[in-house]
């Protein structure tokens, strides 16, 4: 196995002029204009998988952007890997905030990646990360020391919500089938704090409609007689949190499993430096449920964040007028054991009861997910801790995260296999920001640490 070092040092200028070939293509799902750039990085996937050495390639038609699977199947009677990426990216919005263009990828050194670092959108989420499978399958097959079997999955849908892929997973379990799921697609402490995701939250995220008369109006004549629905969607947001910052939705945190205080003390060791991280974000203080540290801010509590506001007159200068509509874009994030259909409708039936008569409102269920944990004592888990402790020298240290991959929770009851969160960007690699960017150390970090993972889960299977 120590030939992946040497593979890595042969071949880690094409393995990166690759990954730069598939920033170039901007398969942006959100945004229509770019259906053809999807379907563009889908192609180019399966000719990654082609050229890795996987059979069976195939891109898989669904309801909205194509899943792209490969395989080797060395043996039937050997467990089979199940690989989990995505090759659409989000919107580079806003563009000017990039130092350089969002899919003409260049390296450029960074504090806390002196090696250099990709920038580019989905340099990190998720292009990068998936390639690092693409490129440590490569290896395994050249170098004929897969142990077991490995199924690529690398959908197009997973920064919209991944729509599609439950009918989709639904109608090819068979395809699929797997005894592990393994997902770079999250990030890990630091590079010399290696960790391991083990909880991912889960999220309703809904649109809301405020509208007050029937047109805009003069701020004047009608300035303090006539409803305002920005003032009135202004006071409706605030109204969602209590002075503790405890969301008020009633029957919003029922569900929420209880995590003991002896488990609370364990998960409070994984190391946390408060300072760094608000110096990290230039913010004089951070922000959160009373009761609760940072980390289990964002890590088991559902938080409840306004993402996009706006309404009224937004062009240059000034004009006086009181808008007929104001809208806002809300996200919920949630944690085992709340049911994103649940907490979506607790949501509009709360929006609904505390609008005022004056104004009418409408809230439009966008996409959600559940949240999903993993047990630490799981085969899968054991050989991912141990792959990075051969790579790292240190033995990871399990996180919540607070961010979501929808389609996870559902793998477990498709396929009843358990995921392994395996991620190793950082939370400072600005993903779905400007200046997204990966460092040049974890993807390569990556790439040697993944075949360790085949060889101990086959060895501990
Ligand atoms: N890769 C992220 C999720 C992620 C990143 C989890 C870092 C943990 C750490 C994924 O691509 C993503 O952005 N998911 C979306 C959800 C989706 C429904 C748009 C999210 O979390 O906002
Ligand atoms: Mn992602
Ligand atoms: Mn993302």
């Amino acid at each position: 196995m120590k030939d992946i070092n040497n593979y890595i040092s042969t071949n880690k200028d094409r393995f990166i002029n690759e990954l730069i070939d598939l920033l170039k293509i901007p398969s942006i799902s959100a945004d229509k204009a770019y259906a053809k750039d999807v379907l563009k990085a889908a192609k180019a996937v399966k000719k990654s998988l082609d050229d890795a050495g996987c059979e069976n390639t195939e891109i898989c038609e669904t309801k909205g952007y194509p899943v792209v699977y490969g395989d080797k199947i060395i043996d039937p009677n050997l467990p089979t890997v199940l690989v989990y990426g995505h090759y659409d990216v989000q919107p580079p919005d806003p563009i000017d905030l990039w130092d350089s263009p969002p899919f003409e990828p260049v390296i450029k050194k960074t504090e806390l990646h002196p090696d250099g670092a990709i920038f580019a959108r989905g340099a990190c989420d998720d292009k990068g990360q998936f390639f690092m499978h693409v490129k440590a399958v490569e290896f395994m097959i050249k170098n004929d020391t897969l142990p077991c079997n490995v199924k690529f999955m690398i959908e197009g849908e997973e920064e919209v919500g991944s729509d599609s892929l439950e009918d989709f997973l639904k109608e090819n379990s068979e395809k699929f089938k797997n005894d592990i799921i393994l997902i770079s697609d999250t990030g890990m402490i630091s590079n010399d704090t290696p960790s391991i995701t083990t909880g991912l939250r889960g999220l309703s995220y809904v649109e809301v409609e405020v509208t007050g008369a029937n047109r805009d109006l003069h701020s004047g004549i009608y300035g303090g007689a006539a409803p305002n629905p920005i003032n009135v969607l202004a006071k409706m947001i605030a109204q969602l949190h209590d002075e503790d910052n405890h969301i008020t939705i009633p029957g919003f945190y029922d569900k929420v499993e209880v995590i003991s205080d002896d488990e609370r003390a364990e998960m409070a060791k994984a190391p946390f430096d408060l300072e760094a991280y608000k110096k990290s974000l230039d913010i004089g203080d951070v922000h959160g449920e009373k009761g609760y540290s940072t980390p289990e801010r964002f890590g088991i509590r559902p938080t409840l964040d306004v993402n996009g506001i706006w309404g009224g007159y937004m062009g240059e200068g000034a004009k006086t007028v009181i808008a007929s509509k104001a809208y806002a874009k809300i996200s919920m994030r949630l944690v085992p054991d709340q049911d994103w259909h649940e907490i979506t409708d607790l949501f509009t039936k709360h929006f609904e009861s505390i609008a005022p008569k004056s104004v009418k409102v409408k809230v439009t269920p966008h996409h959600g997910g559940q949240a999903y944990v993993t047990p630490i004592d799981s085969i899968g888990y054991q050989a991912a801790s141990k792959a990075m402790e051969t790579t790292f020298g240190k033995t990871p240290v399990p996180q919540r995260t607070g961010g979501s991959i929808p389609i996870v929770a559902l793998f477990e009851s498709v396929f009843d296999s358990k995921t392994i969160l395996l991620g190793f960007g950082l939370d400072s690699d600005a993903i779905h920001s400007p200046n997204e960017h990966f460092g040049v150390w974890n993807f390569l970090k990556g790439i040697e640490t993944i075949p360790y993972f085949y060889k101990y889960f086959n060895e501990i299977y």
